[in-house]
């Protein structure tokens, strides 16, 4: 049987399935994973880059700065060992870590996984070039299947890196899902680092999330321009407005596209038009900043325990590392 549709992608089917619900529903919601198609990387490159947003720079510092205590509280002086890394990127931070390790002598195999397959491409050209004697192993695919196949030897000195507080794109019980998820590959002698952004100046949150470059604004509206792109939608993005809110009390960094105005988009395959009313609210992200109760509070409920952390000169941001309170091997 033939469909109305053009044929389309398992991909945009659920791209296609997430927008229409989001968008059903009461406040109406969409996640900020499908902020990242490639117009979107281009932007959260350059929001990267930007003044105004720290997070990526305090993390850089760590990571630069604080390397060979860093290493040592993830491998513990083993000469050869292999370093997994959930959403790579562009791998930035790590290769300060990478580095260190083989000015040191020492024999890692870098294993970064990421659900695109051309950022992995991207990366290990770069790193052919800029760290030609490291073991690469890209892992393409959905993190924990990704960790399930390169976690095969368990006599090897392992650990996962979760950087760039990507954690806090998670509400609680998905970060402590994630975490728990890893915490149950870690063998007695394994770590996972996750990168943190710490509570601040609400003023300093603010400006990271409404970069005066409008970097930001470009990236949060770009998911209107993927849905009207890609699942052939009409939305009239003139009409939205970037509205990144900060609560101080939660720790809770929202952006939300705010319709100006009374106005209906259609969006095919959707049985209705899709009604916003003047001043109505989408919700695109949570951008989650942390105390210290409230990472322990996840690690206690991941099963986990602190061995380490590091943080940046301005108290911005920190890398905690993990063990896992009872590991079974
Ligand atoms: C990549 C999820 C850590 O939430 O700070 C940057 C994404 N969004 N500016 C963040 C983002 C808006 C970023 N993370």
């Amino acid at each position: 049987m033939k469909d109305i549709l053009e044929p389309i992608s398992a991909a945009t089917k659920e791209f296609r399935a997430h927008v229409l619900a989001g968008l059903a529903g009461t406040p109406k919601k969409i996640s900020s994973r499908y902020f990242y198609d490639a117009a979107g990387d281009k932007l959260f490159q350059r929001i990267m880059a930007s003044e105004d947003y720290y997070v990526t720079r305090a993390e850089d510092e760590i990571l630069r700065d604080q390397t060979d205590a860093v290493l040592a509280a993830l491998f513990n002086g083993h000469q050869r060992f292999s370093l997994f890394e959930l959403g790579a990127g562009d791998g930035a931070k790590t290769k300060h870590v990478l580095r260190r390790a083989l000015e040191q002598g020492r024999d890692p195999v870098y294993h970064p996984i990421d659900i695109s397959r051309h950022v992995l491409d991207q990366l290990g050209q770069a790193l052919k070039k800029e760290l030609p004697t490291l073991r690469y192993q890209a892992e393409q695919g959905e993190y924990f299947e990704a960790i399930e196949r390169g976690f095969s030897d368990p006599s090897e000195a392992k650990a996962v890196l979760f950087l760039g507080s990507n954690i806090g794109n998670l509400d609680r019980a998905r970060a402590i899902d994630l975490l728990k998820g890893v915490a149950r590959y870690l063998g007695p002698n394994d770590r996972f680092l996750v990168g943190f952004d710490r509570k601040k100046d609400p003023a300093t949150i603010l400006r990271a999330y409404n970069d005066s470059e409008g970097h930001t604004r470009e990236f949060n509206l770009n998911l209107l321009h993927r849905i009207n792109r890609e699942l052939g939608a009409d939305f009239n993005v003139e009409q939205f407005i970037h509205t990144p809110v900060y609560d101080p009390s939660s720790g809770r960094a929202l952006s939300y596209l705010v319709s100006t105005c009374d106005q209906d988009v259609h969006i095919p395959g959707a049985e209705a038009p899709v009604h916003f009313n003047a001043w109505e609210a989408l919700h695109t992200e949570i951008s989650q900043k942390y105390d210290n109760a409230m990472i322990e509070d996840l690690a206690t409920h991941s099963g986990l325990r602190i061995t380490a952390q590091f943080t940046d000169g301005k108290g911005y941001f920190t890398d905690v590392v993990f063990a896992r309170t009872d590991p079974e091997r």
